[in-house]
């Protein structure tokens, strides 16, 4: 396995698609503002655009975030980085509107990675692939421009589709990765050993649970396997006492600036420390 945090370390404090509570979900200003807001790294989501270029956007379909019908895998790099990718969150969000987000932009890998890659301490990017037989190609091109530049020290290639952290792996065995598992792993509740054969089966260095999964069972039988564990999405100062208290080593959060300060007061001497749960 690649190296990470050491086990007794605080938790880092990871930004959801950037603090997208804040600002318009993976976008370089909801970046921006994760790391300002005390994120020691970015989460992100990373799909091929028809002509082979990795864009970083969560949907399949451009409706939600750039208001207009459309998969995101038909339209070729131009037209990708043409949208519009924060009216969206304007009209959604008045409260925390603001005039600039419009000009925000669809960004590639390569721009995310050359602006935040030398300042976040991690990069988790999950690959989004809904079309099969480009997962493979979408592997091979996060890999390729992770070493480009320089950053597989810090990239987590991670997704749901555990054959493509496996093909990550196979392309890249320095580089760390993580299996991910969704909510409906907890009815009926997936068994510790499952969890932990998956993870195993696609090479993972790391298991990323959503919250309903989170088990004192299951992090512990992970960590004793050498797995680091990450939990997502929470966003309460409750998940980040629970994250301490089981030596996770990340929370994905969407309110990084809230979560830093909960983290600061949590830590603080005579806090009393990380209590068991
Ligand atoms: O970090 C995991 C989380 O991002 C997965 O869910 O839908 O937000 O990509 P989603
Ligand atoms: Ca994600």
């Amino acid at each position: 396995m690649s190296s990470g945090p050491t086990p007794d370390s605080e938790p880092l404090i990871i930004g959801h698609r950037g603090a997208s509570a804040h600002a318009p979900e993976n976008t370089l200003v909801a970046f921006e503002r994760a790391l300002g807001d005390g994120a020691d790294g970015l989460e992100l989501d990373v799909r091929l655009s028809r002509d082979g270029v990795p864009f970083v956007i969560h949907d399949a379909t451009l409706v939600r975030t750039a208001l207009r019908e459309g998969h995101v895998e038909s339209l070729g790099s131009e037209e990708l980085s043409a949208l519009d990718a924060g009216t969206w969150f304007n009209l959604r969000r008045p409260a925390f509107a603001r005039e600039e987000f419009a000009r925000e932009s669809v960004p590639t890998l390569a721009e995310v990675f050359k602006r935040f890659g030398r300042r976040a301490r991690v990069l988790y990017v999950e690959m989004k692939c809904d079309e099969p037989g480009r997962g493979a190609g979408l592997a091979h091109s996060v890999v390729e421009l992770t070493r480009a530049h320089g950053l597989a020290h810090s990239v987590v290639l991670k997704s749901f589709a555990h054959e493509l952290v496996r093909e990550g792996k196979r392309l890249a065995p320095e580089i760390r990765a993580a299996a991910l598992f969704d909510r409906q792993w907890a009815r009926p509740l997936v068994a510790p050993s499952t969890v932990i054969a998956k993870a195993a089966a696609c090479r993972a260095d790391e298991i990323s649970l959503h919250r309903s999964l989170l088990r004192r069972t299951t992090v512990e039988a992970a960590k004793r396997q050498g797995f680091g564990v990450v939990v997502w999405t929470v966003d309460t100062p409750f998940w980040l006492r629970r994250a301490r208290a089981l030596g996770l080593s990340a929370v994905i959060t969407n309110r990084p600036a809230e979560m830093r300060a909960a983290l600061e007061t949590l830590a603080r001497p005579g806090a009393g420390g990380r209590e068991k749960q």
